[in-house]
Order: C-alpha cells, then structure tokens, then sequence
C-alpha cells in the first residue's frame, strides 16, 4: 500500500527564532500519530537545527534544493553529500518557484534526480503546469513531458525512493486549488503516465501529493479522492495548527 504523506515546504520563510518557535508549536500539535507520514521542508540555514529537534519524532526533515554536482566551485549551492551528513535524507526536487525564477529546466532537473538516486535520498518530484497550459488544455501534456523528460529515464527499482508531487502553478500561493475532480483526473493520468513507461506496480506504488493552496477547509475532500496520496503544502504549513489540520484530514 503506497504511503499517505503530508509535507510542508516553508520556502524562503522564517528565520532561526521564527523556525524554533514553529517548531515547538509543531511539537506540541503532532502528539497524537498521524496516519500520515510527515515531512517538513525549512529553509537550508535552518536544517541541522530542525533536524536535531525532530530526532526521534517521526517527522522527517528536508531540503528544498540541492544542485547536481558532488562538489566544487558552484558559489551558494548545496551538495547531497551536505545534506547527507547532517541527516538530510530527502529533498525537494523541481519546484516550479525552482523552475521560474531560477532557470531549472528538465535537463537539469534529471541530473539533480540522478545525483539524489545516487546518494540513496528520496526525492519529493514537482511539476505542473501553467494556466495558459491549463487554459490551452495542454496540460495533460505538459505534465507528461516534464515526467518524460526529468524522470522518467530512472530505473524500475529507483521508484521506490520517488514521490510525485503534482502543483498546478495557477493554484501555488492564489488561494485558487484546483478542484478534488481536476486533482483526482491528472493524479490518475500520472498514474497511466507511469504504468505505460514502466508498469502497473510501479504506477500503483507511488505516492503522488496535490499542490496549491491546500487548506484545512479544502484538504479533506482532496486527500479523499482516490489517487492523492497526500499534499505539499507551503502557506498553511508556516502555521502549526492548520497544518496539525491538513494533516489530520488524511
Ligand atoms: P501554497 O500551499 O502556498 O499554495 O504552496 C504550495 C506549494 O508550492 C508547496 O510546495
């Protein structure tokens, strides 16, 4: 049975205080289990700590980003060998904020999964497509091609350390989520994506998480379809109790 998963990613937020203070109130929110597994994504200055205070919690702590190469000179990037030695086991990979505004293309993107694979760390997949896409209906598409073209060449038994996360770009941030049915129709398409590419165990084994503007008043009829495994959330999660409530709706 493929996992629920309910992951926040806090993007360029909080600063250490702010992150300590989050990270109690999470603290004191998670004390009942969750059927879901939870990851919490802050931001790189932050990780080593956030990680030492979630030790021995079942709350898994991640990267935004990393870059492709093992070392050297790329000023202000990160490396998986970094990440890895302070207990980063998994990271979030193409982010469309990753993909808009700092240039990460496919080609890139698959270099970065193949580094990642290669350290043995899980990878949260991103992609999604924009509202001219959307509106243009190409998105079915769109989200083929960013599959095809950033994951797809991984081996069968690489999918286990995989989880999708599909963010239509038009619902990140705009209070605009897409609707369960639109979620549930491209969840399910992904899933036909990955059963045609490789194989219906693989495609039935994957978690694929729903992204944009998950609330606590939305989540439960999203996680309720059939093909969301869960969500990536990014502002309700900077807020402990909304985000104990979207877990909480899985
Ligand atoms: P919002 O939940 O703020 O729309 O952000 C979604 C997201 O980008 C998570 O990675």
């Amino acid at each position: 049975m493929r996992k629920k998963i309910v992951a926040g990613n806090w993007k360029m937020n909080k600063n250490l205080a702010e992150t300590g203070e989050l990270i109690a109130e999470i603290k004191r929110s998670f004390n009942n289990p969750s059927k879901a597994n939870i990851i919490i994504a802050p931001t790189f200055t932050n990780l080593y700590y956030a990680f030492e205070e979630f030790k021995g919690l079942e709350i898994t702590v991640a990267a935004q980003n990393m870059h492709h190469a093992e070392n050297g000179a790329f000023t202000g990037e990160i490396s998986a060998d970094m990440l890895k030695s302070i207990g980063i086991e998994t990271v979030i990979l193409g982010h469309s904020e990753r993909r808009a505004y700092f240039g990460e293309n496919d080609e890139v993107l698959a270099k970065k999964v193949n580094t990642a694979l290669k350290h043995d760390m899980t990878i949260i997949f991103c992609f999604g497509e924009e509202l001219q896409d959307r509106k243009g209906e190409h998105h079915f598409s769109v989200v083929e091609n960013q599959l095809k073209n950033g994951l797809f060449h991984i081996d069968a038994n690489q999918w286990s350390n995989v989880v999708l996360a599909y963010e239509p770009v038009w619902a990140i941030g705009t209070g605009e989520t897409a609707s369960p049915e639109q979620a549930q129709e491209m969840h399910a398409f992904i899933r036909s994506a990955i059963a045609k590419a490789y194989n219906d165990s693989i495609a039935d084994e994957v978690s694929i998480l729903y992204g944009g503007s998950v609330k606590p008043t939305n989540a439960e009829e999203i996680f309720a379809k059939p093909d969301v495994d869960g969500g990536l959330i990014g502002g309700a999660a900077l807020d402990a109790e909304s985000f104990e409530a979207i877990a909480s709706a899985i």
